[in-house]
């Protein structure tokens, strides 16, 4: 259970930090940072291997992608690993798209639960890993770097930053990085090499489902979405529950799942950011855009958007009873939320864009 909340004033909205009890002794930090390392582990899936094959430098030589062949390389957040959470979720959908090709990072013995600030400090070290196991892949060939996307749930979303990073010092620049509910605790930093955001790909969409415990409130990517306001998800349970969270921030990985196959189409409008929408600023206009898989790459900007309780979750265009309310809806209490809806311009300034 959540140990310790630490509410550094309602101001820092975006430092809410929750501290979870911890043993230091059984919480293994990464002393240097020779890539390969053991404990960062690769899963190759395509049609030949639906139940993966545990490949590592010289296995992947052999893979042969054609220029036209999709790679996505998916990395799971804290307290999770190849067979958990996005994996499960994902690599199912994937495989029904041909000649795609999944390598799912393994590196569960680096992030295992309570042990997040090692976590966080381990996170930069499998990013650097991912950057050098795919550089051969994609160095001997460039249409293959074209074809790459890296998909981040929690954590993974900062990791796959670290990862781009390595590339993009070596010269190669990562075409595309999704980012399911980037993880927020110890990541509300100005320091852009220590966190995910727009310079680390061409391309960056992200999800965001739990802006007050889990994931970041403020926009990361190129285009940001916020299903439910990106506040709660409907049917997760009672508000001031920390498992209720938990729910919300693997929404984003359901959600994004679903995209894959529906037939629907997960669309969102445009609003200036998320004091906007509650606010009333925007109502539901043709400034629309598609969350999820197939996400328009030039698209750019906030978007909202409501989701059934249920599977599928997808409502099209329907966007009638959107709820823009914050009250009854988080643990933050009544009396605070009504504080930062006074607070206007300085909760904008707050969660402010930090696109250029
Ligand atoms: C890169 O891969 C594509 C597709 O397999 C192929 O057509 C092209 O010739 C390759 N280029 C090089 C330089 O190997
Ligand atoms: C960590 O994962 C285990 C196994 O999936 C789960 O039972 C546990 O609730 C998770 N802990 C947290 C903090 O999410
Ligand atoms: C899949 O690969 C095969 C063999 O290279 C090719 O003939 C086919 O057109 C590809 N399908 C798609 C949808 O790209
Ligand atoms: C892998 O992680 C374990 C802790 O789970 C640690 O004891 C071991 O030293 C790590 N190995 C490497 C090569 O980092």
């Amino acid at each position: 259970m959540l140990k310790l909340l630490l509410i550094l004033g309602f101001l820092n909205l975006e430092f809410f930090i929750t501290i979870r009890a911890q043993d230091p002794l059984d919480c293994f930090q990464l002393e240097d940072s020779e890539c390969p390392n053991s404990n960062v582990t690769f899963r190759l899936y395509n049609s030949n291997e639906p139940f993966g094959l545990l490949i590592d430098a010289d296995t992947i030589e052999g893979l042969t992608l054609q220029s036209s062949d999709p790679l996505k390389v998916i990395i799971h957040g804290y307290n999770s690993s190849h067979s958990g959470t996005p994996n499960l979720e994902l690599v199912p959908q994937f495989l029904q798209i041909p000649n795609i090709s999944i390598i799912s990072v393994d590196y569960s013995n680096l992030v295992p639960d309570p042990c997040y600030t090692q976590s966080v400090h381990n996170a930069h070290v499998v990013g650097r890993c991912i950057g050098y196991f795919l550089f051969p892949i994609l160095n001997s060939n460039a249409t293959v770097t074209e074809k790459l996307h890296l998909i981040g749930f929690g954590l993974g979303a900062h990791v796959a930053s670290f990862a781009a990073n390595y590339l993009s010092d070596l010269g190669l620049k990562v075409p595309h990085i999704t980012a399911l509910d980037p993880a927020k605790p110890l990541y509300v930093t100005t320091d852009l090499a220590e966190r995910l955001d727009p310079s680390d790909a061409d391309f960056i969409d992200v999800i965001h489902t739990d802006i007050f415990i889990y994931g970041l409130m403020q926009p990361v990517g190129h285009v940001d979405f916020f299903p439910n306001k990106g506040v709660v998800q409907p049917n997760c349970g009672p508000i001031d529950d920390i498992d209720t969270h938990h729910c919300y921030h693997v929404r984003a990985v359901e959600y994004y799942a679903e995209s894959i196959s529906s037939s629907e189409v997960f669309w969102a409008f445009r609003c200036r950011d998320l004091y906007g929408f509650i606010v009333g600023e925007c109502e539901p206009n043709n400034d629309v855009e598609q969350m999820g898989y197939f996400v328009r790459e030039t698209a750019r900007g906030n978007y909202f958007l409501m989701t059934n309780g249920k599977p599928p979750y997808c409502k099209g265009k329907d966007f009638s009873n959107l709820d823009r309310t914050l009250y009854g809806e988080t643990y933050l209490g009544d009396a605070l939320v009504s504080k930062l809806k006074e607070l206007g311009p300085s909760l904008r300034v707050l969660t402010t864009d930090i696109r250029k």
